[in-house]
């Protein structure tokens, strides 16, 4: 498989009345072709921001992106401005989003067949009837039961879990290479986000395409994910296969959460304390107020940058990687 993004060194920034909120931290990583990278984290520790600053959709003001590069089929994203012409055509062809349900980009007043031909007159050499031929086999595939009639109704016609079926069909309309599924399913009930996830799996499969899964709940990537990169405060601060995180989380803040994944039927857990604030950051690692397992050290030494330890397995850890002597 070749390697398809390499994010080094990403920064993005706020300025905001408060300070400078740097919600993305000197994060690295990459997504090879085909691969499924869950990134997980709880909410406010950057998700969203990482992966909008790829895709070039950080609002500035009050954003910037400060540093970084992101390689995506050899090209840096980062170069390009933001609503460059060169970004637009990657964005939605080569690489699309599915956003959560409340930030779904349906036009409530367009019908879903109008919505679905429009990406592709844009990104595809193809006319208006076969736009529509496409889109009818893309709700097809997607599970929308009687699609030629669906394509002329309105979003709001459609439930929640229906309304993001089109929204996985239209991320793959154009054949992309990667897709990044940001909270996709959250806001769903137990049951249709269960039979979406495998939609989006079974996809992703079919057509050999890329998956970031963004979600604060580290059970549902554990089932389709390869790889997972952990998120805290803003930076990666655990990396590794599903397999080597779930045998043997190396940050005590994997480790919180994988003790918060719930058993069948029960609620998602959360750690106790909270994140630190991102302006004005300690140099001290950032869970340290949480941990059970901080020492003097912790307390005295500057955080670690997520380091290698064995295999494809990396933490910033400090205690860890004193542990592996590194
Ligand atoms: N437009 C903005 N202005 C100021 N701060 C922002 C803005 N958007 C996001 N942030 C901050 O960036 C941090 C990361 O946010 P986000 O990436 O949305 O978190 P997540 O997706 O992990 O829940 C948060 O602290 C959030 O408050
Ligand atoms: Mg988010």
């Amino acid at each position: 498989m070749g390697r398809l993004l390499t994010v080094t060194g990403l920064s993005t920034e706020f300025r905001t009345e408060r300070g400078v909120v740097k919600a993305v931290d000197n994060v690295s990583y990459h997504v090879d072709e085909s691969e499924i990278i869950g990134l997980v984290g709880e909410s406010g520790c950057g998700k969203s921001v990482s992966q909008l600053s790829i895709m070039r959709l950080i609002p500035d003001p009050p954003g910037r992106v400060v540093a970084g590069t992101a390689v995506f089929d050899g090209v840096d994203l980062l170069q390009f401005k933001r609503d460059s012409s060169e970004i637009c055509e990657i964005r939605g062809n080569k690489m699309s989003m599915v956003f959560q349900e409340p930030m779904t980009s349906l036009n409530p007043a367009m019908t879903i067949g109008r919505q679905m031909a429009e990406v592709m007159l844009v990104h595809m050499n193809i006319d208006k009837n076969e736009a529509r031929e496409r889109a009818e086999n893309m709700l097809m595939q997607v599970g929308i039961p009687d699609p030629g009639k669906r394509l002329d109704d309105y979003p709001h016609q459609l439930s929640g879990g229906m309304r993001q079926r089109v929204m996985v069909g239209m991320s793959m309309l154009c054949d992309p290479k990667m897709i990044i599924a940001d909270e996709a399913t959250t806001a769903l009930d137990a049951t249709i986000q269960a039979q979406l996830l495998e939609l989006m799996y079974e996809m992703v499969n079919k057509y050999h395409t890329a998956l970031i899964m963004v979600t604060h709940n580290l059970g549902i990537v554990a089932r389709y994910a390869h790889r997972i990169n952990v998120m805290y405060a803003g930076r990666i601060i655990e990396s590794g296969t599903v397999k080597a995180i779930w045998a043997n989380p190396m940050h005590p803040y994997t480790e919180g959460l994988l003790s918060c994944v719930p058993k069948l039927g029960e609620k998602l857990l959360s750690i106790k304390g909270m994140p630190p604030s991102l302006i004005n950051r300690p140099p001290t690692c950032a869970f340290l107020s949480r941990c059970r397992y901080r020492n003097s050290g912790c307390f005295s030494e500057p955080a670690r940058e997520l380091t290698h330890v064995e295999g494809q397995h990396s933490t910033a850890c400090n205690r860890r990687l004193e542990a592996a002597g590194l």
